[in-house]
């Protein structure tokens, strides 16, 4: 396994590209499946999920070409049903094959993602939709086994806004018969990217971008030819690294309409945006000012940008309050923040970090994906050498970050972790 060693103190300088959305480009893959015949995915993020998912599909029995950042994905005569548990167990989102496989093949033998850090995750409203359509659902041996001849359209109110959720009961209905409205459904610009590359494909969905999305189902889908949108999540956290740093990046493709939350939540921190031809300027000259960060669902302040801003508050000139309301175990980066000389307080899942003037470096271990993107952001401004083990999880989910830092005049290397001793 890798590490990262980055050695704090620079401020960041220079332009970022932020890539293809990791969010989007999951459930995307997935929805190849619903036609048959060779689509091709454009500004695809070249990360270690993408490769997962590609792995999945091919088991599925498609065949998939990476480009540089385009993929092809040829589902011609793929009849495969099973999402293996060696695969599942190490990306969660593959669960998104689901509704394409039971809409296109009538069945689908899905392992059960089971929890992971930040929480247990389950897929009941999943699963409760996809019954509402027809499906005939077992959980056997820790698979989900769905089965119908053919879905059919249905009126579902899920329970509580689930992203992955929406997508899998999107995708199943779009090749059912009938219409299907889904309620109180995931608002997220990923869902409606998702939705743009179906209905160019054939779909017939609209409402996306609001709780009731409308899919009136078709007989056939065709392939997809669709240039994912650019990752506001990635583009949030250079956003950061720009304040904590004290630095000034311009950061280029940030799609600055899907980050009002999180846009508004740094200028009361004071870091100052310009927009310009180059991409948007974020700058900050001093520490951070404290603020109220409570997360939901979009467009209020997304969950996979809570540890980012909580590692720029553990530098901030006052007491901050963050409560994280999406999974009940995304707090765990506190304990590393910690060992960085942060001061943070946490009460269920409300965390009260009081600003220090600075933190120092010290081996930490990243946990989840965007646990590992606050300890870099930490590290970035702490006073002297931070290691951050397990950085795998960093891989998932940020394309070559240490490339794009190091550019942006970051003092950061990898290496790999040494044995432990004794
Ligand atoms: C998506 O996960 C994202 N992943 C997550 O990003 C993101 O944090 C999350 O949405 C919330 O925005 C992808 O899009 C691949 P949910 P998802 O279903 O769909 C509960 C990252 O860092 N729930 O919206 O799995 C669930 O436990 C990742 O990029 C049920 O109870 O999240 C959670 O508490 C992490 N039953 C809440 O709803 C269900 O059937 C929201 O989960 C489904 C969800």
């Amino acid at each position: 396994m890798d590490r990262l060693v980055i050695e704090g103190g620079h401020p960041l300088v220079g332009r970022v590209r932020v890539s293809g959305a990791k969010n989007a480009t999951l459930p995307l893959m997935c929805a190849t499946l619903l036609g048959s015949g060779r689509s091709h995915l454009r500004n695809v993020p070249d990360l270690r999920d993408v490769r997962t998912m590609g792995k999945l599909l091919g088991v599925l029995g498609a065949r998939v070409d990476a480009k540089g950042d385009e993929l092809f994905i040829d589902t011609v005569g793929a009849e495969g049903v099973e999402a293996p548990y060696d695969l599942v167990k190490t990306m969660r989102a593959s669960v998104v094959c689901l509704g394409p496989l039971v809409a296109k093949r009538g069945q689908a033998r899905v392992s059960l993602p089971g929890g992971c850090a930040i929480g247990e995750r389950p897929i009941d409203q999943h699963l409760k939709g996809l019954s509402a359509m027809g499906a005939k659902i077992e959980l056997t041996g820790g698979y989900v086994v769905a089965s119908a001849k053919r879905l059919k359209g249905a009126d579902i109110t899920m329970d509580l806004v689930t992203v992955t959720g929406t997508e899998n009961l999107m995708m199943a209905a779009v090749l059912a018969k009938g219409t299907t409205t889904l309620r109180n459904a995931a608002r997220e610009p990923e869902v409606m990217d998702l939705a743009r590359a179906l209905n160019a494909a054939g779909a017939r969905i609209s409402g996306v971008g609001t709780a009731t999305i409308v899919i009136k189902g078709v007989d056939e889908m065709g392939p997809l030819d669709h240039a994912v949108m650019a990752d506001r999540i990635e583009a949030g956290t250079y956003m950061v690294a720009a304040g904590i740093t004290r630095g000034e990046l311009t950061i280029a493709e940030a799609p600055l309409e899907h980050l009002t939350a999180v846009v508004g939540k740094l200028k009361e921190a004071g870091l100052r945006f310009q927009q310009t031809p180059k991409g948007v300027v974020v700058s900050a000259r001093r520490a951070p000012r404290p603020v109220h960060v409570i997360t939901g669902p979009y467009p209020g302040f997304p969950t996979d940008m809570q540890a980012q801003i909580m590692a720029l508050m553990a530098l901030s000139t006052g007491s901050s309050v963050i409560q994280e309301t999406i999974f009940e175990n995304r707090l765990m980066h506190t304990s590393e923040l910690r060992r960085l000389g942060a001061s943070i307080e946490v009460t269920g899942s409300t965390a009260v970090v009081k600003g220090a003037r600075r933190l120092h470096g010290a081996p930490v271990m990243a946990t989840d994906l965007r646990a590992s993107a606050c300890l870099v952001l930490a590290a970035l401004a702490a006073e002297g050498t931070t290691y951050i083990g397990r950085v795998y999880h960093l891989d998932r989910g940020y394309e070559r970050i240490d490339q794009k830092l190091i550019a942006a005049g970051a003092s950061i290397h990898r290496e790999p972790e040494p044995k432990a001793q004794g």
